[in-house]
Order: structure tokens, then sequence, then C-alpha cells
């Protein structure tokens, strides 16, 4: 077994791990011999992941919990300590946005919303789980951005700032974390084919693929692979890094 890959019989916990990228990588945890504990908020859809999991041979549990809700993280984080005893991976995909109108129709409900989902959901879930990690000296985060963090153009006003300000509280936990043997980065995706993007028109959707160098959007098990490598034991010198994985679309 290699020591810089083997993730075999740690805990890894993906909130909105029901769907997209988050359930590929919970699938890939899975594969990887780790317990996994799926968050999300819609049983069905967790317990189809659940199964994906088991059925192959793994160990997993849904946690339904909606993540910027502050008790039912805390209820959810509780189960899994209870159960596992442990935490050695965060994973935060769930995040999204309300369809943007222009800056003068945006409200201020709007804003708290995007807030709420993108960034109060991975501050809660992080603040909850990291004392077990510290316990262990040992933990590997990894939170969802997006290419609209990274760069204008991409994205309304609200998803934008709220993308930008996970790379922020990323940046700031690294420091933070580093001498607890904790690592946490951030994932930049460019287009990938979840559900929320294969709703769109196949025309749309051929559009967007040729704006991006790979000629294609992204594939989830392709952002379930860069998530696995920052969640290894052998990405202990990365920490504060975002990777960008979006094809080429945006390189700086
Ligand atoms: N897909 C892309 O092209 C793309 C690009 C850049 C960034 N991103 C970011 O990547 C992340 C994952 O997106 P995705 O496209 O892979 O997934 P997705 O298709 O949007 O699915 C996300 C899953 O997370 C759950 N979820 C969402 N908010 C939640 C919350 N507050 N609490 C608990 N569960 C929640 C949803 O389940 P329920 O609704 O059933 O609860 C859903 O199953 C998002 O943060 C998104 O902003 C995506």
């Amino acid at each position: 077994m290699n020591e810089l890959t083997n993730i075999e019989g740690q805990v890894a916990v993906v909130t909105g791990g029901t769907a997209g990228m988050g359930e590929a990588a919970a699938i890939r945890f899975g594969a990887e011999g780790a317990k996994v504990a799926v968050i999300g908020r819609t049983q069905e859809k967790g317990d189809a992941v659940v199964k994906r999991i088991t059925d192959a041979g793994g160990a997993a549990m849904f946690v339904k919990a909606e993540c910027a809700d502050e008790a039912e993280v805390k209820a959810g984080v509780k189960t899994i300590l209870d159960t596992w005893g442990r935490a050695d991976i965060l994973v935060n995909t769930a995040g999204g946005f309300i369809d943007a109108p222009p800056l003068e129709e945006i409200t201020v409900d709007a804003m708290h919303h995007s807030y709420d989902w993108n960034v109060i959901a991975k501050f809660l879930i992080t603040r909850e789980l990291v004392p077990a990690m510290k316990a262990n000296k040992y933990g590997r985060i990894v939170n969802i951005s997006s290419v609209a963090g990274r760069t204008a153009g991409a994205g309304a006003i609200e998803y934008s700032t709220t993308e930008a300000a996970i790379i922020g509280m990323t940046r700031r936990l690294a420091k933070e974390l580093a001498p607890h043997g904790i690592t946490i980065n951030a994932i930049a995706p460019g287009l990938v084919l979840t559900p929320r993007v294969t709703r769109h028109p196949q025309d749309v959707l051929d559009a967007r693929a040729r704006a991006i160098p790979v000629g294609r959007l992204g594939k989830p098990e392709e952002l379930a692979h860069a998530i696995w490598y920052l969640c290894t034991p052998g990405a202990a010198f990365t920490t504060g890094a975002v990777l960008d994985v979006n094809g080429g679309a945006w390189t700086g």
C-alpha cells in the first residue's frame, strides 16, 4: 500500500454528496476504502449514493442536513462522530446560486442567501469538524469554489462574491490549521457536467464547450480525482492553494 495515497479506513465527510462532483467524490472515497458520510438535504438522493458505495463493498452513511443551518450541522456532525469516532477528510461541495438578475434587481435577501449557501455552509461544518481533526493532528479539507470566484465574467455578483469569499476563507484557515497537521485547499471548477448544468439545452452546452480549450465540459469524476489528490496523506505540503480545474478556460 502506498503511504502517500492510502486513505483506507479514514472517515470522509462530503457535503452536497448527493449529486454532481460531491457524489463523484463520495463514490471515489468509498472505492479507496474510506468510510463516507454523505451530507445533503434529500433523503432519496442520499440513500441512492450510499447504496452505490455499499453495493461496491464500501462503507457509507447518509446524514440529512441543510448545511447552512447551525443546529442541523451540529446534529449531523454528532451523528458522524458518535458512529465512526473520527473525521479525517472534509469536502465542502454544498453550495449554489439563484439565477442572477442584473445588479439593480439583486435583493439583499438574494445576497444573504448566497452567503448562507456558499460561505456559512462551509464555515459551519469546518468549525464543527476541526476539533476532531485537531485531536488526531491530521485533516484534509477541500472547499469547492468556482472559476467565478477567480475572474470577472463568470456568474452573477452574488455568486462570484461568495465564491471569492470561499477562497479567502480557505487561505486564512490554511495558516491557522497548518500547525495542527490539517491542510485546507480550494478547487475552482469551470463548467462541469453535473445536474445543475445538464439541464441546459444541448446547443447551449455545445457552445460553452467550444469556448473551452480542451473542447468539452468537465466530468464529475475528473473533479473527484482532483479532490482525492488534495485529500491524500501525500498532499501534506499543499495548503492554502487554489486548484483551477477548468479545461484551460481560465489560466490567470
Ligand atoms: N457544476 C459546475 O459547473 C460548477 C462549476 C463551478 C463551481 N461549482 C460549484 O460546485 C459545487 C457543487 O456543484 P455541482 O454542480 O457538483 O452539484 P449540484 O448539481 O449543484 O448538486 C449539489 C448537491 O448538493 C446538495 N446541496 C446543495 N446545497 C446544499 C445545502 N445547503 N445543504 C445540503 N446539501 C446541499 C444538493 O442536494 P439537494 O438540493 O437535494 O439538497 C445537491 O445534491 C457548488 O458549490 C457549485 O457552486 C459547480
